[in-house]
């Protein structure tokens, strides 16, 4: 049985400018899910996006699933505003919520799809009372704030520690990673058990201006990578 994999490529690193064209290139070209990174200079040292631009690539016609990585603390402020905007997943930082619980149900009750987002070395402990309730895991394979970081090895136990627990359980949970993936690694992080793999540098480093498709070598790349797992 060939399994699914959904690829995210993260708009951190598309050009901001003509942010709706090159989502609908990234998409067109074969990308499953659009993941959309907010950083907000004090839990992270970087600072992006926020629920109007979420809101005006919906505008833009983007019909596929926004997959919203909350870096910011607090959490809670921004949910609803997110969910008005369109996102599909929110995703946040257990540490950088008071009441992980209560941030989790927030989410759900705005009608998206929650996620808990791992950094490199934070522990997984937080997920024995909660996986039930997500939608999402997501591992950091670099320390957040920016794209185009080395992958941090270590992550793939993580990996496969949490596919253990989702499979044991029995659960339809996304594992996600994200953080220095690309056609040279995929492979390994595919067979550690991850099913949704963002992709920043990667894949919007691949652009070339003179070249409207030039994002279909990328990601059929990554695809074929993903047929050998
Ligand atoms: C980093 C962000 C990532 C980033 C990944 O804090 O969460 O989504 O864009 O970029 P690459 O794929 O370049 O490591
Ligand atoms: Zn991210």
């Amino acid at each position: 049985m060939s399994k699914t994999f959904r690829i995210a490529p993260s708009i951190l690193s598309a050009n901001f400018a003509r942010l709706g064209e090159e989502v609908d290139n990234v998409l067109a070209a074969g990308a499953d899910i659009v993941h959309f990174d907010v950083m907000d200079n004090h839990y992270v040292p970087n600072l992006t996006i926020g629920p109007l631009v979420c809101e005006a690539l919906k505008k833009h016609g983007v019909t596929a699933p926004i997959d919203v990585h909350l870096m910011v603390k607090p959490v809670d402020r921004i949910i609803p505003d997110f969910a008005k905007a369109g996102a599909t997943y929110i995703t946040f930082h257990p540490e950088a919520s008071e009441h992980v619980d209560r941030t989790i149900a927030l989410i759900r009750e705005c009608g998206c799809k929650p996620g808990l987002v791992f950094n490199p070395a934070t522990p997984l402990d937080v997920l024995e009372y909660t996986l039930d309730k997500l939608d999402m895991v997501l591992l950091m394979s670099v320390n957040p704030g920016f794209g185009g970081q080395k992958f941090i090895p270590y992550v793939l136990d993580k990996a496969r520690t949490v596919r253990q627990m989702i499979d044991a359980r029995g659960l339809d949970v996304s594992l996600e990673i994200d953080g220095g993936v690309g056609p040279g690694n995929i492979l390994e992080v595919a067979k550690a058990g991850v099913d949704t793999f963002v992709a920043g540098s990667a894949v919007f480093g691949a652009a070339k201006a003179s070249d409207p498709h030039h994002y279909d070598t990328v990601i059929a790349a990554l695809r074929s990578e993903l047929a050998k797992a």
